[in-house]
């Protein structure tokens, strides 16, 4: 697959950092940096629905670039939602301000299942291949650009439930009621995930991340059969298609949010991913005990730090540095950055992860 004459890339830190060689400074980028703590995203965000920017590629191109113009950065994530893929395999998915995703139609119980379609991805979200092309030649090869996409439990969550839960009951009440149909369903979600990445990847990805934001509601047992399992697959598969297209593999980051430390240590030994993502409850040195020297961690200041004063933030970010030592090590908060976080606040983080 050709390069498709991409700007020759000038900041490689993350993707040195994944690959576990040294860096001068330390990489970072943030969850959810492109969104509403920016006043130039809400303005846009006024005049346009969520999910047009999305399926825009000036538009979704103009918002992944708003952070990588305002802070310095090491790392841009391309603009999109977890939830495309849901929408692709035909459930309606609103974004309903001041309340997030709605489902409106979720899956009630196994009989629902063939309402969903298998997309031809290729076409179904082509746009997000196309935003991702547009993207890396607009970035003029500033710094990598991240392509991403939902776990397949976090996407079953949605999926099932209608929107957002504090409890994932639903949708746990299907892993232990109808365990076959479960598989059933997430096996068809990670079938159109590794088309997702490969295409993401042969659109100009250079780096790609997996969400599993519904890590939380898994103990060690089931995070192993429904989470890990598939997160396997995932990088299997993406691989070996790259492998067959002839298009270089890209590092992995897995970020399963909420797992705790025995599910971080058992993903770190099988998963297979260059990067593990850890949230904001988990210590670093013990991560790091637990993972190993050859894998390379991603995180984790809690998200609400950024509330404290400057000075504070910046001396956090600069002890989050040290904790996790500048080898493999990729600074990032511990989840997306709040809708209201103060930008001086972002800036003193960022400054402060460069300062060590
Ligand atoms: O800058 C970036 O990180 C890239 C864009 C991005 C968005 N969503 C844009 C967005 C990314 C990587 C995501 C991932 C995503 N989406 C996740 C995984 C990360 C996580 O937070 O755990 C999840 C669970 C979703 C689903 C989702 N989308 C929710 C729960 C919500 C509502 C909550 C919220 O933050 O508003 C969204 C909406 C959403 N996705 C917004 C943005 C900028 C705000 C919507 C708006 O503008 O109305």
């Amino acid at each position: 697959m050709s390069e498709q004459n991409f700007p020759r890339l000038q900041n490689d830190s993350i993707l040195r950092a994944a690959r576990g060689e040294p860096v001068d400074t330390v990489p970072v980028w943030i969850m959810r940096q492109a969104g509403r703590y920016l006043p130039e995203f809400r303005e846009l965000r006024a005049k346009h629905d969520f999910f047009s920017i999305c399926q825009t590629p000036t538009l979704a191109c103009e918002v992944t670039l708003q952070p990588i113009k305002r802070f310095p950065l090491d790392a841009s994530i391309i603009f999109s939602d977890i939830l495309v893929i849901p929408q692709a395999m035909g459930l309606v998915v609103e974004m309903k301000p001041g309340i997030g995703p709605v489902l409106p139609e979720p899956l009630i119980d196994p009989s629902h299942l063939s309402k969903l379609r298998i997309p031809d991805v290729e076409k179904d979200l082509g746009y997000v291949g196309a935003a991702i092309t547009l993207t890396r030649h607009s970035l003029q090869g500033k710094v990598p650009l991240i392509g991403f996409t939902g776990a397949p439990w976090t996407l079953m969550g949605y999926m099932i439930q209608g929107g957002g839960s504090s409890t994932m009951a639903q949708a746990r009440i299907w892993l232990y009621k109808y365990p076959e149909e479960s598989h059933k369903l997430l096996q068809m979600i990670t079938d159109v995930i590794v088309d997702y990445l490969v295409m993401q990847v042969k659109a100009g990805a250079q780096l790609l991340q997996v969400f599993e934001s519904h890590g939380d509601f898994l103990n060690t047992e089931l995070f192993k059969e429904y989470s890990l399992k598939y997160f396997k697959q995932i990088r299997d598969k993406v691989k070996e298609k790259l492998e067959i297209l002839n298009v270089p593999a890209v590092p992995m980051i897995a970020f399963p949010k909420g797992a705790n430390l025995d599910s971080i240590e058992i993903f770190a030994k099988e998963a297979g991913y260059e990067v593990i993502g850890l949230d904001w409850t988990i210590d670093p040195i013990e991560a790091r005990k637990r993972v190993g020297p050859n894998i390379t961690l991603q995180g984790n200041m809690d998200p609400t730090a950024l509330y404290a004063t400057t000075e504070k933030v910046r001396q956090r970010a600069e002890n989050m540095v040290r904790e996790f030592g500048k080898g493999r090590y990729i600074a990032n908060l511990g989840h997306g950055v709040l809708p209201d976080a103060p930008i001086p606040s972002v800036e003193a983080f960022i400054e402060g992860i460069h300062s060590v």
